[in-house]
């Protein structure tokens, strides 16, 4: 299992000093964009990613939950993230946005909402590289996972296996040692933790991810 905190949860006034230490360990850094529109939070914007992009050793997962994901793809482009992601139910346009990613030299990925119908991007899987499972409601650290997500992971990965079988699973959202194995199982590639890895010991909590 590969592991991405999520630094919602870091301590962001010592914001360099959290991301030196995951990074001796994880694998990807989450970053999670919220607009206050898309969902009712607002959180790290442009100026954030580019201290974070200075410092972080490892590749920067960027999860948009905002309205107008084609201006923020823009603005994000230049720190040359590993994954951008964004919500299929705010994209009117998903296979061009997916193009445009990808022709900045960024691994697209789609998020489902815990709602969100697998079907809805049947004819997208072929084209991106991740699909991001929620597996709470956006907006949000330390929500409680929502227990169908794995139903819908094992459908997903059926349709990706048929698909596209380089195309990860990802999961975001109440991800803790308890539920790690059967995420496992059920065919995800990468765990998103915030709450559970931000604290106590940040290494030892993402050690106990590496299922
Ligand atoms: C929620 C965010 C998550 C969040 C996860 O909208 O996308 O990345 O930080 O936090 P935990 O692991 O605490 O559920
Ligand atoms: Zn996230």
């Amino acid at each position: 299992m590969l592991v991405a905190p999520s630094i919602l949860s870091a301590d962001f006034g010592n914001l360099q000093r959290d991301i030196e230490i995951i990074c001796k360990n994880c694998d990807l850094v989450h970053i999670d964009v919220m607009d206050g529109h898309f969902v009712p939070n607002l959180t790290i914007g442009p100026i954030v990613i580019e201290s974070v992009a200075k410092v972080a050793t490892k590749p920067l997962d960027i999860h948009l939950m905002v309205q107008n994901n084609s201006f923020f793809v823009d603005l994000f482009a230049k720190y040359k993230p590993k994954y951008i992601s964004f919500h299929i139910e705010e994209e009117k346009h998903a296979n061009s946005l997916v193009q445009k990613i990808r022709n900045y030299g960024i691994s697209p990925a789609i998020v489902l909402n815990p709602h969100t119908n697998i079907d809805s991007i049947k004819y997208l899987i072929e084209y991106i590289d991740m699909v991001l499972v929620m597996s709470v409601n956006p907006g949000f650290g330390g929500q409680r996972f929502i227990p169908n997500t794995i139903d819908k992971i094992k459908e997903l990965k059926d349709l990706i296996e048929r698909i596209n079988p380089q195309c990860l699973i990802e999961v975001d959202g109440g991800v803790n040692n308890q539920n790690v194995e059967e995420l496992k199982k059920a065919g995800v590639d990468i765990v998103v933790a915030g709450s559970y890895v931000f604290s106590g010991n940040y290494n030892q909590k993402i050690e106990s991810l590496k299922v």
